[in-house]
C-alpha cells in the first residue's frame, strides 16, 4: 500500500489515522518510495518540542536537486519544467525543459563554485521574478550553499539586516527589474544595502533591464560572463538530511526579522507530498502559483514541490493589473493553466475590475483553484468559484506558514468537500489542536482556541538562524508540548478548521505577513516622532491595512501634518519597504499604557476596528484620559 496519493475521502481518513498511530511507518514509506537517496535513515524522527529540537530522516544523505531535476531526465527530459511569462506581454514567454534546467542549474552551480562558494556558505538572492531566480536557488542547493531569498520589494535597510544576520558571502542580483510600467533599479538598492557590510565578498549581477549600473570591479561580477564559459555538468553535493537548505526571513513581534531555517530531507518529502495531494496533481497539468519566489509559497510550490513531482510550473514576472486587469486571465488562457494558486488580496482587487476582462478569456483549462496567505472572505470565495472556476473547480484554501514549510491544513482537491472560508482538515501527519488559555486542549467540535500542532511534521523549521532561544520562546513556550502557530482558529461541527486571525502583533496586509514592530522602528526614526503604535484594520482589497497612532515631540506639534504623514510613510518605505506604509495616521497626545509602560495595543486595535464598547481589562492603564481623546479624533 502506498501513501503518496490520496484517492478519496475514505482513504484520506485511513491515511490520517495511520499517520497518527504509526508516524514512522507512514513517513518512511512515503520517503522511501518517492525519492532518491544516497543513503537511507537510521531513525525516521527524533524530537524534543520544549527544547525546539526536531530531526527527520536522521543521518540520511541526499541532494534535493537530484530529486527535483536529475531523476526526471530519463522520463521527462523534454517536458517543460518552467514557463517564464515576462512582465510585458509583448516579450516572448520562455519554456525551459527538464534537460535544459539541468544544464542551467549545473552551469550556475559551477559559477558559484568559481566564486569560492562552498557547502554551508550563505548566499542572499535579491532578484526579480526571472528564471535566474529559480535557477540560482537550485544552484545553491546543488552545491550545498544555503540560499536566503529576499523579496525584491524590500528596501536597502531590510536587505542589510538580513545579509548581516546570516553573514552572507555572496549576493545574486540584477541590474534592474520590470514591474508593470516601471523599471526598478535593483542593483542600486543592493549597493546601498551592503555599503560597509564586510561579509559580502562578491555581488553577482544578472542582466535584465540592460540599464547602465554602477559597477565595482573589485566586488561585482557579471553573471552572464561567467555563465557562458561554465561547465554544463555538476556533481551534486552530498547533503545530510538535516543540513540547512535555506533561510527565509519572516516578521516577528520584535523589530528583528526571524531567519527561519529549513533543512533538506523533511522539507523535500513534505512539500512534494502536499503538492501532489492538495492540488490533485497529474503529470499533464500546468501549475501556476502567483506568489513571488521571495516568499515561502514561492519556495515550496512554484519551485520545490512542483519540480519534485516533475511538474510544469509557471514563473510570472509582472503584476495582475499590467497592462490591464485581464493579465492573469490572459496567462491562464495562453498557457492552458490547469492550477491557479493565488492570494485573496489579488482576487479582491480583480473582482473590482469590469467583468469583461474575465469574460473575454477562455478559462476552461482550469481544474483546481487555490488560495493562500490570509483568510479568504466569503464574497471573494464565491466570485472566485463562480466566475473563474465556473463552479467546476474545487477551491483549496490552504493554511500554512513560513515556519511550517508546507501546507498543513487544506482540502485535498477533488476529495475533501470544500466550505467557503474554511481551510477544512489537517493533512495526514498534522496533529492540529486548539488550546485554551490554561494550556488545555479543547476537545470536540464547534469550539475556538489557539491553533497549535502537538506532533512534529517533516517540514517544520528547525531553528531561527543564530537565535535558537527565540525559536523556543516564540513557538514552543506559550503552550508547552506543542508548536504554537500564532493564529486563532475555530473548529466547526464536522471538524473543519477556519483560521480567524493572528493572536500576536503581526498583521497580514495583502497577504504579506508584516510585523508591526519594525514598522514602528522606522517611524520612530523621524525626528519629530516621540512614540508610535501600529495596528491592523479591515480593508476591502488588502484584507487588512495599517493604522498608526503617533505621538509627537514638542517641536513636532507645530509641523504641517500632511507633510509629516508623507515623510513618515517615506521613512517606512526606505527602512522597511513600501508594503509597510500606513493607510491611516492619527497624531495623538499620548498612547494608552500600563503602569509598567507597555503600550496597550489591544485598546488601540479595538479603536481602529471601531469596537468601542469593550476594551477588555483596562485596570492596569495609567492614562485612561488619552483613550477618550483618541476616540474623539479617530479616523
Ligand atoms: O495568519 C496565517 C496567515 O498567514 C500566516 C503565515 O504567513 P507567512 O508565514 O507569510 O506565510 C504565508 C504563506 C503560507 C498564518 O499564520 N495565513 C496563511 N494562509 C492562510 C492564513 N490565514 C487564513 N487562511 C489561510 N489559508
Amino acid at each position: 500500500m502506498s501513501y503518496y496519493k490520496i484517492a478519496d475521502l475514505e482513504q484520506y481518513f485511513k491515511h490520517y489515522k495511520k499517520s497518527v498511530r504509526e508516524p514512522r511507518k507512514f513517513w518512511s514509506k512515503i520517503a522511501e518510495e518517492n525519492f532518491t537517496w544516497y543513503q537511507g535513515w537510521d531513525k525516521v524522527f527524533d524530537f524534543d518540542f520544549p527544547k525546539g529540537e526536531i530531526k527527520w530522516f536522521v543521518n540520511a544523505k541526499l541532494n534535493i536537486t537530484k530529486n527535483c531535476i536529475d531523476r526526471h531526465l530519463s522520463k521527462r527530459g523534454d517536458k517543460t519544467a518552467l514557463i517564464f511569462e515576462p512582465n510585458n506581454p509583448s516579450e516572448e514567454a520562455q519554456r525551459i525543459t527538464y534537460n535544459e534546467l539541468y544544464i542551467k542549474v549545473a552551469k550556475t552551480a559551477n559559477v558559484l563554485k568559481s566564486l569560492g562558494i562552498k557547502k554551508g556558505d550563505r548566499v542572499c538572492i535579491y532578484l526579480p521574478m526571472i528564471p535566474e531566480l529559480a535557477i540560482s536557488m537550485l544552484a545553491c542547493a546543488r552545491i550545498g550553499a544555503i540560499h536566503s531569498v529576499i523579496f525584491a520589494g524590500f528596501s536597502d535597510a531590510a536587505i542589510r539586516s538580513r545579509v548581516e544576520d546570516c553573514n552572507a558571502k555572496l549576493i545574486i542580483t540584477a541590474d534592474g527589474g520590470f514591474r508593470g510600467d516601471k523599471s526598478i533599479k535593483i542593483k542600486e538598492i543592493v549597493d546601498k544595502a551592503i555599503e560597509n557590510v564586510t561579509s559580502v565578498e562578491k555581488v553577482l549581477v544578472v542582466k535584465r533591464t540592460n540599464e547602465q549600473v554602477a559597477f565595482n570591479p573589485l566586488r561585482d561580477v557579471w553573471f552572464n560572463d561567467l555563465y557562458q564559459d561554465a561547465n554544463d555538468t555538476n556533481i551534486a553535493e552530498i547533503m545530510d538530511a538535516e543540513d540547512p537548505l535555506f533561510i527565509l526571513y519572516t516578521s516577528g513581534s520584535t523589530g528583528k526579522p526571524k531567519g527561519m531555517v529549513h533543512t533538506t530531507a523533511g522539507y523535500m518529502v513534505q512539500t512534494a507530498y502536499s503538492f501532489q495531494n492538495v492540488f490533485n496533481y497529474n503529470d499533464t497539468d500546468v501549475f501556476w502559483c502567483t506568489a513571488d519566489l521571495g516568499w515561502i509559497t514561492g519556495h515550496s510550490y512554484i519551485l520545490y514541490g512542483a519540480l519534485l513531482n516533475g511538474a510544469t510550473t509557471v514563473l510570472f514576472e509582472g503584476i495582475p493589473t499590467f497592462p490591464n486587469p485581464s493579465r492573469y486571465w490572459d496567462i491562464i488562457d495562453k498557457h492552458k493553466i490547469t492550477h491557479f494558486y493565488t492570494a485573496p488580496t489579488a482576487i479582491r482587487s480583480l473582482m473590482t475590475a469590469d467583468y469583461s476582462y474575465v469574460a473575454s478569456h477562455n478559462l476552461s483549462s482550469l481544474r483546481v483553484l487555490g488560495s493562500v496567505g490570509e483568510p479568504i472572505n466569503e464574497e471573494a470565495w464565491h466570485w472566485f468559484n463562480d466566475f473563474i472556476g465556473k463552479k467546476r473547480c474545487p477551491i483549496v484554501d490552504t493554511w500554512w506558514q513560513t515556519e511550517t514549510g508546507a501546507i498543513l491544513i487544506a482540502p485535498i482537491a477533488c476529495v475533501t468537500p470544500t466550505k467557503p472560508t474554511y481551510a477544512t482538515l489537517p493533512l495526514p501527519g498534522v496533529q492540529a489542536v486548539l488550546m485554551d488559555d490554561k494550556n488545555n486542549e479543547i476537545k470536540g467540535n464547534q469550539v475556538m482556541g489557539s491553533l497549535c500542532v502537538k506532533f512534529p511534521w517533516p517540514s517544520i523549521a528547525r531553528t531561527i538562524w543564530g537565535d535558537h532561544e527565540r525559536f523556543v520562546k516564540t513557538y514552543f513556550s506559550d503552550f508547552p508540548g506543542t508548536y504554537f502557530t500564532g493564529d486563532n482558529a475555530l473548529r466547526d461541527e464536522v471538524g473543519y478548521y477556519r483560521i480567524t486571525g493572528r493572536a500576536d502583533d503581526v498583521v497580514i496586509v495583502s497577504g504579506h505577513n508584516l510585523g508591526t514592530a519594525p514598522i514602528e522602528d522606522a517611524i520612530n526614526q523621524h525626528p519629530a516622532v516621540a512614540e508610535s503604535a501600529v495596528v491592523g484594520f479591515p480593508h476591502d482589497i488588502k484584507g487588512n491595512a495599517l493604522y498608526g497612532y503617533i505621538s509627537l515631540k514638542l517641536e513636532g506639534t507645530s509641523r504641517d501634518k500632511d507633510n509629516l504623514k508623507k515623510e513618515i510613510n517615506q521613512l517606512i518605505a526606505d527602512h522597511y519597504g513600501p508594503i509597510g506604509k500606513l493607510d491611516k495616521i492619527q497624531f495623538v497626545t499620548d498612547l494608552p499604557k500600563t503602569r509598567s509602560g507597555k503600550i496597550l495595543r489591544r485598546v488601540l486595535r479595538s479603536i481602529a476596528l471601531n469596537q468601542l464598547d469593550n476594551f477588555g481589562d483596562t485596570s492596569t492603564m495609567i492614562n485612561p484620559e488619552v483613550v477618550k481623546n483618541i476616540i474623539a479624533n479617530r479616523l
